[in-house]
């Protein structure tokens, strides 16, 4: 099928598709899923999140075991994926932050993506390179906070943003209350209003808006694109495909999913997260502990001693299968979810979808 929506373009870096796959932690997308997305024409990005976390040294060495890894899964991926754009998505409250940026710049990447946080010292880090910034905000007003910052203090904007709304999956950027009273602003919404905020950082040359969090299907694709998107983030339907880079059982967890499954969680890191209900999260709800000492401290907000357990070493404990004591992140959509498929296959979906609509599922019955 010959493809039938625009190019996403940010600055001299262009990809055939809209479509950017969402970082996921820890390890759920690394060079497996991000070679695959960028091969098919998406942007394909690795999560730089603990993503030493699974090798023999990683307690008593975790920066030198996440430095280590990230240049590999970046080196694998730039082999699989040729010249296509490649991303990493460093989030502003690792603890290793400034150092993840580092390596992904000597490493050639071509775009960070990066939220939880405001990235104020991104340009800084980045200077001399080529590699495209893009942060990830929830608000108009990050957006033009982080806007002002960079143009005055280094004379540059940012490259791209993503919006991510509060259908998202994984820590999110909205109060526990907005997000359990759904309260929280339409991600639509936040565009339009973005948007506007950027306006006069413009001047004729849009700064393209990438917009996630509960989009699914290729007609909510359509819909994001009419209003002002230049591109999409998708992340929950990237985890059902042969490529990403979690467990099948993870997988099977989300085709599995009922709408009644999805929670929103207190991370121990203080931001609201959206996961599956599952026996552990179930213990949790129940205020029991899942006490470690913690040798590395991965994320600048955790306070050990107080977190009932650690949710780098629960995503991991996922993502390798153990579905039952593991946490499982998933975006509002995952009851959706209906099939394991390859990431090319994916893409053709998606643009079947974003041509005929709703009609183009298949009936039940
Ligand atoms: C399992 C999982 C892990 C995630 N991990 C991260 C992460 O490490 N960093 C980040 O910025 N966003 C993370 N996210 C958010 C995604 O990148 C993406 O923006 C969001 O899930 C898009 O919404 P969707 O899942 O409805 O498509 C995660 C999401 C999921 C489902």
């Amino acid at each position: 099928m010959e493809k039938p929506w625009p190019s996403l373009k940010i600055g001299d870096l262009e990809v055939p598709h809209p479509i950017v796959q969402g970082g996921m932690g820890v390890r759920i997308s690394i060079h497996g899923l991000a070679s695959a997305v960028s091969l098919a024409g998406g942007i394909g990005v690795i999560a730089a999140a603990a993503i030493g976390l699974e090798e023999p040294d990683a307690f008593r060495n975790f920066s030198g075991a996440d430095e280590r890894v990230l240049r590999q899964e970046i080196r694998k991926a730039r082999e699989l994926a040729g010249d296509r754009p490649i991303g990493v998505n460093i989030m502003v409250a690792l603890t290793d932050f400034t150092k993840m940026v580092e390596i992904s710049i000597e490493e050639g990447i071509d775009i960070i993506f990066s939220g939880a946080g405001l990235p104020m010292s991104l340009p800084k880090l980045a200077r001399g390179s080529k590699v495209k910034l893009v942060p990830i905000v929830s608000s108009a007003r990050a957006a033009a906070i982080i806007t002002k910052n960079w143009v005055k203090k280094y004379g540059r904007r940012p490259d791209a943003f993503v919006i991510e709304g509060a259908l998202a999956g994984g820590h999110l950027g909205f109060s526990y209350e907005e997000l359990t009273e759904n309260r929280a602003k339409p991600l639509l919404t936040i565009l339009e209003e973005t948007r506007k905020v950027l306006e006069p950082y413009e001047e004729g040359e849009p700064i393209p808006l990438i917009v996630g969090g509960g989009i699914f299907y290729g007609w909510e694709v359509r819909q994001a694109l009419e209003a002002g998107a230049q591109g999409v983030q998708m992340a929950t339907r990237f985890v059902a495909t042969h490529e990403c880079d979690a467990a099948p059982a993870f997988k099977e967890a989300y085709l599995k999913a009922t709408e009644e499954d999805v929670v929103i969680i207190k991370s121990p890191v203080g931001m609201p997260g959206r996961a599956l209900r599952n026996p552990f999260i179930e213990a949790m709800m129940r205020g029991e502990k899942r006490p470690i000492t913690c040798p590395y401290l991965c994320l600048k907000p955790c306070v050990p001693e107080k977190s009932p357990y650690c949710i780098a070493l629960a995503l991991l404990l996922a993502k390798k299968g153990d579905v039952k004591r593991g946490l499982i992140f998933t975006g509002a959509r995952v009851a959706e979810v209906r099939e394991i498929i390859s990431v090319p296959h994916l893409f053709q979906k998606l643009m079947e979808e974003y041509v005929r609509g709703p009609e183009s599922l298949p009936t039940s019955g």
